[in-house]
């Protein structure tokens, strides 16, 4: 028996379905930790299949199992959360809910995972193994639902040994796949920073402390312990994205507000930088005679992909599609939170081309859907092939 093949023509079989769930969610969308009729309807779907068990985790996740054996487990993973965004695509399954929007291809994500569970339970007898389905809440907002699931243990009973996710990437012909061996993704975490002067009269500079002047200079030094405290080997990024100050022309305010970003791709880094910030803003407002406040939203790790998986998933990939529909992937300074689940089992998170379209995270993005079907196949392909080789 010719698996590739069979596991295609599965695809092919099923597409369908999965184009209508994709649907269905893109024009349902809910936020992050929000996802109650997304993850009900997941629910519901699996729950039709001939899987061993379908679970809820968490509030709005979903966690199912196929197969039940004393050998290894693969795990398989979708996100199911939509963005604050406001469609405009014009498309006849245009989202409903005015002011979200499925921008990141979760809804994607999801369809594909379902369409592996739908080809894999037509092949569980064969299967050497268990395959779990994990579709979990709340990429897009710390701390990650990730995080959250593997708290509640969803890499354990049965122990996931190995764990694989996709993620939509536009602008690579529909359907090919991106992999990416070591650090793919940066980790992420939220500054918030509060600069206290003292208030007075604008004509009267000498008898305030002014946070607008500090907290100037404070952002223009931030951006100096990349250039002069960091090895150019070893990226960072900060930035700072919003700041709040001020009532009027003439009135040297109370306090200044800045908040931001870090990024950076290895741990080690990621806690210097962090230190450094702190430095900085201690001595500038010191010097000011201004106080200050700093405090850090911890968001995701540093992705990290398993070397030996990623080649793996490369080479069943070739088989899969040929290798000119195979192409290396980017390392990014975004970040993501599969990150967590690779913290604790070896795997790798690799791309899936869309199409030509705008970016993720804008209220045009209009994936290809021809690339779902390929997607759903794959990660069955990868399932089968980790669990029987
Ligand atoms: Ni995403």
């Amino acid at each position: 028996m010719d698996i590739n093949k069979k596991i295609k023509d599965l695809a092919r079989k099923y597409s369908g379905n999965i184009i209508e769930l994709r649907r269905t969610i893109h024009q349902n969308p809910e936020v992050a930790f929000k996802e109650y009729e997304t993850s009900k309807l997941v629910y519901n779907k699996l729950s039709k299949l001939k899987l061993n068990r379908v679970d809820k985790i968490t509030e709005t996740g979903v966690v199912a199992l196929l197969n039940d054996k004393s050998t290894k487990c693969v795990g398989l993973r979708a996100d199911l959360d939509a963005l604050p965004i406001h469609e405009n695509t014009g498309l006849p399954f245009a989202s409903k809910n005015p002011g979200v929007m499925h921008a990141c291809g979760h809804d994607a994500h999801t369809a594909m995972l379902y369409g592996a569970a739908l080809i894999l339970s037509e092949l569980k007898d064969e299967l050497n193994g268990n395959v779990k389905f994990i579709f979990q809440p709340a990429e897009e907002k710390n701390p990650g639902g990730a995080s959250i699931l593997v708290k509640e243990g969803v890499l354990n009973n049965p122990r996931v040994n190995a764990i694989f996710g996709q993620h939509v990437i536009v602008d690579k012909p529909a359907g090919t796949l991106g992999f990416y061996p070591g650090v793919m993704m940066a980790s992420q975490d939220e500054l918030y920073i509060t600069i206290y002067g003292k208030t007075g009269h604008g004509a009267k500079p000498h008898l305030t402390i002014d946070p607008i002047v500090a907290a100037s200079q404070v952002i223009l030094a931030l951006q100096t312990i990349v250039s002069r405290n960091t090895s150019p080997y070893d990226p960072v990024v900060i930035t700072i994205g919003k700041i709040e100050g001020g009532s009027a022309t003439n009135i040297i305010p109370a306090e200044v507000k800045l908040s931001g970003t870090i990024r950076t791709l290895n741990e080690k880094l990621r806690k210097k930088t962090l230190k450094q910030i702190d430095r900085t803003i201690k001595g500038i407002t010191s010097a000011s005679g201004a106080k200050y406040k700093f405090e850090i939203s911890p968001g995701y790790p540093e992705l990290i992909n398993d070397e030996q998986l990623t080649d793996f998933a490369t080479e069943t990939a070739k088989e899969f599609i040929g290798s000119r529909n195979v192409f290396e992937a980017e390392r990014l300074m975004g970040a993501e939170d599969f990150a967590f689940y690779l913290k604790k089992v070896p795997g790798t998170f690799y791309r899936i081309g869309v199409g030509n379209t705008t970016d993720i995270h804008t209220p045009t993005i209009n994936l290809d859907e021809s690339a779902l079907s390929t997607g759903a196949g794959f990660m069955a392909y990868l399932a089968w092939n980790y669990l029987n080789s």
